[in-house]
């Protein structure tokens, strides 16, 4: 992930100070590396290197840099670790263009081989490099700036925003195939950013830019390139915000930015993942004598669902347990055919992390999943995959649980590919219901917001709650609870639907919650349902989350029920896309009950001892 600022002054004015305020309030998009090139009398400088904007600026001395045109970049890695040469802008063999990018390029691989080839020199492990190879060739063989467009849609496959300077005009280009991408203008200014918070104070008027365009601004003004031609700036709409909310994207907190971001973070999860390596996690997973799931928290969770994928997609039971119960019992059985699949978000987690040790001892395999590729897991793995979510501030895990869900969700899926599960045509389709499932919820979660608020001003009062459910949704009953603990600090516990009558049940009574995540096989659901009667009769406040159009999720609300409807989506990303409504719940909670939600007392975001 990434953030973009860029901006040209229409007077020849000094723009390097506004890029670099810009960036600093783009950090929330990735500290791992800033960078920043600027065009000067058609010769292209650029200044880049590990850290914050704050802290690139002071150690190269950005604070006496000059131009007229400026393009910064700060980085969340994940392609290529978080060293000097990965830092965006990237340029060219002929150091005509420099490049910076959001999202990923997801047929790097073969592009990389392509360029290579062709004689282009690279000099890091970001996929954005490839891409200024391919514009410099474009440039090159006259295609530019008409056939961007095209270019672009033809070599370039993901999910990804790119700006490009080019020091010989002095222009600054940007397009988009799905992450927001703004075009900002004042009198004295235009502007290209991921953020129009960014643009706070310098644009007066902004607006997106759509897939399909390129956008060209230089001191002269702008053009807008599409397949049918040349257009200009279009209509603008006036900047308006709130300047507190500058620093969150817009939002009061960062775990409801996160949770919004989740539709954005699956694509991005989707195309980050390059084949090959799902097709060496795949036979890891395929190949092993054992396969032991280990991590923490949240990611346990994960763990949990992946469990039900890998036994019905691939016939491998993996045993799932916690990190730090794993060195106590487990050891014993591990050796050089065992597969530790390890799950951290943060990387660093310390029982993650010395169970791991443990197990390399042992002569096993680790196969990590992480948000960090700069982190210890990703160094201590055989072969890492990002799960490639952006940075997670907010110590509630939101967005890395759902992009975490996914990576392992495909793993599974390639490896039933692999082992002749499901044929090349069920896979895409299962790949192309992922893309439509984020594509909906990002439409609904106003929606389920606003109901999720409604659900949550219901339980309010509660003195606790339970989160049940069973089968596929029964990890996201443990995952529920622990958000409304950690982000509204409300006792709750997850129950297995067809363990509630063996105890927890003697607690419903007026005062008390229960959430019931409506389970997505037609049993579970039906052995369910009678459980929701019983806990409204005992006279409990009950929410009951599902897909949208379930017909008993409609009878429950009948009987007094609150209802929180997720977009229908394919049985399999039930917990993907009910995970949310879950998360907005406990969101919306702990707003009520004015709680620390982002960092609620104790707790930290990685535990590392
Ligand atoms: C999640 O909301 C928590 N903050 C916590 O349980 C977390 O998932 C756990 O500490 C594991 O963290 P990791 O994924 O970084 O290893």
């Amino acid at each position: 992930m990434g953030g973009i600022f860029g901006a040209v002054s229409r007077s020849g004015g000094n723009v390097v100070p506004l890029v670099v305020t810009g960036l600093e309030r783009l950090k929330y998009r990735g500290t791992d590396n800033s960078g920043i090139a600027v065009a000067r009398e058609g010769r292209l400088e650029v200044y880049k290197d590990t850290g914050p904007i704050d802290v690139v600026a002071r150690k190269l001395g950005l604070d006496k840099l000059q131009g007229s045109v400026a393009l910064g970049h700060t980085r969340y890695a994940t392609h290529g670790r978080p060293t000097a040469e990965n830092a965006h802008p990237h340029v060219d063999c002929g150091r005509r263009l420099a490049v910076v990018g959001d999202g990923s390029i997801s047929n790097y691989e073969e592009l990389k081989d392509k360029v290579l080839l062709n004689g282009h020199r690279l000099t890091s492990r970001s996929d954005f490099e490839v891409v200024a190879h391919v514009l410099e060739e474009a440039f090159r063989e006259g295609r530019a700036p008409e056939a961007l467009p095209g270019v672009l849609s033809e070599k370039l496959q993901g999910f990804f925003a790119v700006a490009f300077l080019d020091a010989s005009t002095g222009s600054i280009y940007a397009a988009t195939t799905g992450p927001q991408l703004f075009l900002g203008a004042s009198r004295e200014l235009f502007l290209v950013s991921t953020s129009k918070y960014a643009m706070h104070g310098f644009a007066e008027r902004y607006r997106e830019v759509r897939r399909g365009e390129v956008v060209r601004v230089s001191s002269e003004g702008v053009e807008v390139y599409t397949g049918a031609g040349v257009g200009g700036l279009g209509e603008l709409q006036p900047l308006h915000l709130d300047p507190s909310l500058v620093e969150k994207n817009g939002y009061k907190h960062h775990m409801l930015r996160e949770i919004y971001e989740v539709p954005e973070s699956l694509m991005r999860t989707l195309s980050s993942v390059q084949k090959k390596y799902l097709q060496l996690a795949a036979r890891l997973v395929t190949g092993a004598d054992n396969v032991y799931i280990i991590a923490n928290g949240t990611s346990l969770h994960a763990g949990m669902v992946a469990s039900y994928y890998f036994s019905e997609l691939v016939g491998v039971n993996p045993v799932v347990v916690s990190a730090a119960e794993f060195p106590l019992y487990y050891l014993e059985n591990i050796g050089p055919g065992s597969l530790v699949l390890a799950i951290s978000q943060s990387g660093e987690t310390g029982d993650v992390l010395s169970s791991l040790y443990e197990a390399k001892l042992r002569g096993a395999t680790i196969l990590g999943i992480t948000n960090y590729v700069g982190s210890r897991l990703a160094r201590l793995s055989n072969l890492y995959l990002p799960i490639a979510a952006g940075p997670e501030l907010a110590v509630p895990a939101t967005k890395t649980f759902t992009s975490t869900l996914l990576l392992l969700y495909l793993v599974a899926l390639r490896a039933s590919r692999q082992e002749g599960r499901i044929d090349e045509d069920t896979l895409n389709s299962k790949l192309a219901a992922v893309a439509e499932a984020a594509r909906q919820l990002g439409e609904w979660l106003p929606k389920v917001d606003s109901e999720a608020s409604k659900a949550a001003n219901e339980v309010s009062e509660c003195r606790g709650g339970y989160v049940v459910s069973r089968g596929l949704t029964y990890p996201l009953a443990l995952e529920g609870a622990l958000k409304l603990k950690e982000a509204s600090y409300f006792h709750a516990e997850g129950v297995e639907a067809g363990e509630f009558k063996h105890g927890p049940f003697v607690l419903v009574e007026k005062g008390f919650g229960v959430v019931f995540v409506v389970p997505v096989e037609k049993v579970s659901a039906e052995a369910t349902y009678p459980l929701v009667g019983m806990a409204l009769e005992a006279g409990a406040k009950v929410v009951a989350v599902g897909f949208a159009g379930d017909q008993s999720l409609e009878a429950l609300s009948e009987k007094g029920a609150a209802v929180v409807a997720a977009p229908p989506a394919e049985r399999h990303l039930a917990p993907i896309v009910l995970a949310v409504p879950l998360q907005l719940l406990a969101y919306r909670l702990g707003e009520r009950l004015s709680r620390p939600i982002d960092s609620p007392r104790y707790l930290t975001k990685a535990v590392t001892q």
